[in-house]
């Protein structure tokens, strides 16, 4: 079955990027020149994604402004001539069907994917994490979606950390099924070093079976008191088994200080208006490092 909805869980509190995510959700921080939560939009449409519910919270209305017209903006760049800037705007109002909705309180991931049941319905679907952004050739909610329709089963995307994320992230326990896919049996949110299956961890990225929201609906509060939803992942990993796929795209934790810097490093050094710039600059400043 072919995957066209999905959902991106935007309504954290966003803690470790303090004070940027006071008044700003830290899903609209900037990579270069576009909003974090613009990169997950355009990865899950060219997977051929056709409708997308990001569930939000208090204060993070400026969210739906940015995928909606800014009629002002856009008058002023038709008056001014400035029609590749007026194009790339229209195209971020027109980007696909994107829905709303709210968590009225931040009780988890969990608990956030929830909400999105009714918009589900009976059928699979994508979940893409709304502070991890991954910038590749291909889409990596494609390849899991790719990896669903070969297994039939739920997909996480996975990753190898080190120690140190493993225990802030989630631990799995996997076998390998081929070059870049696993089978998943067991997996642990935030576990202790002795409690770890291996180094792979999910990332932002699972293709899931509607089973997921009973399971959520029946699972107590977990790690930091919040409803997980790697512990609802792990009842499915354990019972009918999931696949893990290490995607080829480059992840950015924009829910972290460094994660933000990195992305802009990195996306800036493949910028076109900004990338030689970036590069003449960086040389320069690692000579007094
Ligand atoms: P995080 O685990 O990074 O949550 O969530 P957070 O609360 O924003 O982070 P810190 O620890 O306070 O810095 C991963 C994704 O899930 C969303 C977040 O917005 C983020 O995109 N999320 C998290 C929700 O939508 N609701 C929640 O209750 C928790």
């Amino acid at each position: 079955m072919k995957i066209t909805k999905a959902i991106i869980p935007a309504a954290g509190l966003g803690t470790r990027v303090l004070p940027a995510s006071k008044a700003c959700p830290k899903e609209m921080l900037p990579i270069v020149d576009k909003p974090a939560i613009q990169y997950i939009v355009e990865e899950a449409v060219k997977a051929g994604i056709t409708d997308i519910l990001i569930i939000t919270n208090r204060g993070k209305g400026i969210i739906e402004d940015h995928f909606d017209h800014s009629i002002e903006l856009e008058n002023a760049l038709r008056r001014s001539g400035k029609t590749e800037k007026l194009e790339c705007i229209e195209a971020t109002a027109n980007i696909g069907n994107i829905y709303y909705i709210r968590q009225k309180e931040t009780k988890g991931l969990g608990d956030a994917v929830l909400r999105a049941r009714n918009f589900v319905g009976d059928e699979p679907f994508a979940v893409l994490y709304g502070d991890d952004v991954i910038v590749g050739d291909v889409p990596a909610i494609g390849e899991l979606a790719e990896a669903y329709e070969a297994h039939g089963k739920s997909v996480v995307g996975i990753k190898e950390v080190t120690d140190e994320q493993v225990v802030k992230y989630c631990s799995l326990k996997v076998d390998a099924l081929g070059d870049k896919t696993f089978s998943v049996s067991d997996m642990i949110e935030k576990p202790q070093l002795s409690q770890k299956f291996s180094n792979y961890a999910i990332l932002g990225r699972c293709i899931l079976t509607p089973d997921i929201f009973d399971i959520l609906e029946n699972t107590p509060l977990g790690a930091g008191g919040e409803l997980q939803l790697t512990d609802a992942m792990a009842v499915i990993a354990r019972n009918a088994g999931m696949i893990g796929v290490d995607f080829s795209g480059t992840r950015f934790d924009m829910g972290n200080k460094f994660g933000v810097i990195r992305a802009n490093i990195e996306v800036g050094l493949k910028h076109p208006e900004v990338a030689e710039e970036l590069r003449n600059y960086i040389k320069e400043l690692a000579k007094e490092l």
